[in-house]
């Protein structure tokens, strides 16, 4: 399946694809095998690095390996300065494509060594989480986190081709799936009733890993991901709808520190939480939302309530600090119904309000 996107004056296709094959032959339209680099992690290398060295050589192209440290902790300005380090060593030229192999943080990573080196290298997203699949590799934010909190440094950097090699999903850990399941529900959501019914029926074959679930959900998520970025490819205004569910999901994942939540653990709570938040204020069109959503997000494996120990004042400052405020008010994205979606701001002394509706295990 290839889904085309244009954003920002790019225009590059997303290639749902049982596995890796045809992707060396794809990159090399348009500009001939020659040198290209893989970078990838030391727990994605062993897994799924060697197929793709040999599908990339069995079209012709020359192979350098890199390796980016694995794990959030590591996506910091010193491991993009010695990635970048290491791609200008390998002698990367502005027409040598870097490939990202492996989830949303080596492609976070990678795509920004790729924005910044020689100001811009072509990057190619090789997602193996279906978070990234969904998400993370399509719409060209690039970037690291800091100490003053994450994905504050980056750059918008569209990838010349994604490449979804659904059988790469085979090696992800369960827990990790389901966190591709949160960003899934909210693309559906965003989409619309259609979307949403179809993500209903298909929840038990995601669940068991059925290819051919798992192939339909990934495309429709893609879809509805691509069509937003389309519209808004550097987040001036509509863009913001993708944050749908991550005002409180994020709040959740620092209070309750990284690792105990997931962040699509996080973001289904989330996704909860500002659903019955706009039951509680009157604003639901679709009232059935609340429960429909409870009731997808478990048969998912997602949870549908935080642990009893979160702190409700802690999660209404955490949500005051979000990067989504502005003079004084909150931004949020609030559902209506499926499909319509809108952007509110909320006085910031309405934050306690909506933190009472975040379901939490009392
Ligand atoms: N750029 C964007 O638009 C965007 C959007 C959403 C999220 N993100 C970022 O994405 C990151 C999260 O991405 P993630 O959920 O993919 O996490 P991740 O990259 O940390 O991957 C999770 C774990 O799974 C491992 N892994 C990856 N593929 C595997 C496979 N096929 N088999 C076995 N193990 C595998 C990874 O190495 C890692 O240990 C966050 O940093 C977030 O900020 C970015
Ligand atoms: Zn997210």
């Amino acid at each position: 399946m290839h889904i085309p996107v244009v954003a920002g004056g790019a225009e590059y296709d997303v290639v749902v694809a049982e596995g890796l094959t045809g992707l060396g032959a794809a990159l090399a339209v348009g500009r001939g095998p020659g040198r290209c680099v893989v970078v990838t992690n030391p727990v994605v290398a062993p897994l799924h690095a060697a197929r793709l060295r040999a599908e990339l050589e069995g079209a012709g192209w020359h192979v350098e390996q890199l390796e980016v440290p694995d794990g959030e902790a590591n996506k910091t300005l010193a491991t993009w300065e010695a990635l970048v380090g290491g791609l200008l060593a390998a002698r990367v030229d502005r027409q040598t494509p870097v490939l990202a192999l492996g989830g949303g943080v080596t492609g976070d990573i990678v795509g920004f060594a790729a924005a910044t080196v020689l100001r811009g290298v072509p990057l190619v997203q090789v997602p193996t989480t279906l978070l990234a699949m969904v998400d993370s590799s399509v719409g060209g934010k690039t970037g690291v986190n800091t100490a003053s909190g994450k994905n504050l440094v980056g750059a918008f950097h569209q990838p010349i081709l994604v490449w979804a090699a659904l059988d790469t999903l085979a090696t992800l850990p369960d827990a990790e799936l389901r966190c591709g399941f949160g960003e899934i529900v909210k693309h559906a959501v965003l989409a619309g009733e259609e979307a949403l019914a179809t993500c209903e029926a298909l929840a038990p074959a995601l669940v068991a890993r059925d290819p051919a679930a798992l192939a339909r959900m990934v495309a429709d998520s893609v879809r509805t991901k691509a069509a937003v970025v389309a519209d808004d490819p550097h987040e001036q205004g509509r863009r913001a709808v993708l944050n749908l569910g991550h005002t409180l999901g994020h709040a959740l994942e620092s209070v309750c520190g990284y690792g105990v939540l997931r962040h699509g653990e996080a973001v289904a709570l989330g996704l909860l939480g500002i659903t019955r938040f706009a039951e509680a204020e009157g604003w639901l069109t679709e009232p059935s939302l609340p429960r429909r959503l409870e009731s997808l997000i478990a048969a998912l494996g997602l949870p549908i309530s935080a642990p009893a120990d979160v702190d409700p004042a802690a999660l209404a400052r955490a949500v005051g600090y979000d990067k989504k405020r502005l003079r004084g008010m909150l931004r949020i994205v609030v559902p209506y119904a499926p499909g319509r979606i809108e952007l509110r701001s909320l006085p910031l002394d309405e934050v306690p309000t909506l933190i009472q509706a975040l379901p939490i295990d009392r």
